[in-house]
């Protein structure tokens, strides 16, 4: 019987997983692909160090002999940075290999050169896992929302800062703390800080923005902000207020132009996303026909992120139509003018005592310094400018209904 022949590029926690999953699922996969998957070679930066490959795969830490394998199906790459990872699969797609990636900052820079190259050479692309680890996002937009008009998506697309503030306000770690725990669990990145100031998340939603609308926005028009402000006293006051604090990006078409943000903001019980915790990550689609749909699963770690390779693999192998492009063109989402007036709901830290101004609405407070107010992003810019108050966050969703009817003391201004 014909083998399907793969080589995992890196043997991080993604690319072990994959190699695991390889074997543990020889079964499953040779009965959907009718061919047995061999892994053939394994890319290496170390190659003193042990590990648990079989004798039969090629260890190697120069890509070329990979390339000069006789058969070679399938490249998974599971490496950090955009170079060389991008060299590596231009040139594998070049060779005529399927190839999938979990390297959201390569994808997200050059998603689209590599879409078009593969179709030029008649082969297919898989990034499922490159956004939100386990959960099908992907190909739940590419294959399964094509009619729906999608008005907005938004998303906790970091497992690691969902981790961090959870770990914060459930068992009151410390960022540290809580930071190096999430890299003992092999969720983090190499370098956490793409984690923990919004960087991950920002390239995930740049490449579900082209999913989902077909394009993106320019990326200096993006607001990124991490998680690294929000402090364990914050989180205790939000809490109070029975509000959670959630690093979220979102993505809308508001007046036929596409605006993102990715930033920590506030959920109270009713929105989707407050029960997220840990590494789970969810993603909410909002689009005409079906309405609101949210997905929710492990959003990091070796076998949810081995679990969207795998099917990948099923997928690239099948040779579907996989390699339309990001949509280039798409129906626009029907979308709302912008309206700069509206009084959203914000959770606002270090206003200075008996602070008062009659345009914004008081709404409650937790401490003489901690309070939610009601105003519009103008008047809330003013507010920061005239008290030099320490910091704000957006509070989401139909948040009302989750301080009023409690047992919480609200003091009313
Ligand atoms: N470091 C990433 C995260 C891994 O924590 O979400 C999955 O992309």
């Amino acid at each position: 019987m014909s083998v399907i022949k793969v080589a995992i590029l890196g043997f991080g926690t993604v690319g072990e997983g994959v190699y695991k999953t390889i074997q543990s699922h020889a079964e499953e996969l040779e009965g959907l692909l009718g061919k047995k998957v061999v892994v053939a070679a394994v890319l290496i930066r170390n190659k003193q160090k042990k590990r648990n490959i079989d004798n039969d795969v090629l260890i190697t830490s120069d890509f070329n002999e990979i390339l000069s394998l006789p058969q070679l199906d399938v490249i998974v790459e599971a490496i950090v940075d955009k170079e060389p990872p991008y060299t590596f699969l231009k040139q594998a797609i070049q060779k005529g290999c399927h190839v999938i990636t979990a390297n959201k900052e390569m994808f997200a820079h050059h998603g689209n050169e590599l879409l078009m190259l593969a179709e030029k050479h008649h082969v297919s692309v898989g990034y499922e896992a490159t956004v939100a680890g386990g959960i099908p996002v992907i190909q739940t937009l590419r294959q399964l929302l094509n009619v729906n008009r999608v008005s907005h998506v938004q998303g906790i697309l970091n497992g690691t800062s969902n981790f961090i503030l959870t770990e914060m306000r459930e068992k009151k770690q410390s960022f540290a703390s809580a930071l190096s725990l999430a890299q003992a669990k092999g969720f983090a990145e190499a370098d956490p800080t793409n984690d923990v100031e919004g960087y991950d998340a920002f390239y995930k939603t740049m490449i579900l923005s082209r999913i989902a609308f077909g394009d993106e926005p320019n990326w200096e028009d993006v607001e990124r902000e991490g998680i690294t402000s929000i402090s364990s006293e914050l989180i205790e006051a939000a809490e109070r207020l029975n509000l959670r604090f959630k690093h979220i990006a979102s993505i809308s078409k508001v007046g036929g132009q596409l605006k993102a943000a990715v930033k920590p903001a506030l959920v109270g019980k009713s929105h989707p996303f407050y029960s997220i915790e840990g590494v789970e990550n969810a993603v909410n689609v909002q689009s005409d026909i079906v309405g609101s749909i949210t997905l929710q699963g492990p959003g990091a770690g070796m076998f949810p992120t081995a679990s969207a390779v795998i099917e990948d693999l099923v997928f690239v192998c099948q040779d579907q139509p996989t390699n339309k492009n990001f949509k280039l063109t798409t129906t626009p989402a029907f979308s709302k003018e912008i309206q700069e007036d509206v009084k959203e709901f914000w959770l606002i830290h270090g206003l200075s005592k008996n602070y008062r101004n009659p345009s914004i609405v008081f709404v409650s407070k937790d401490t003489e310094e901690t309070a939610i107010i009601q105003a519009t992003r103008e008047e809330i810019d003013t507010l920061m400018n005239q008290q030099k108050a320490r910091c704000y966050f957006q509070i989401l969703g139909e948040h009302e209904r989750a301080y009023k009817n409690d047992d919480v003391t609200i003091a009313v201004l």
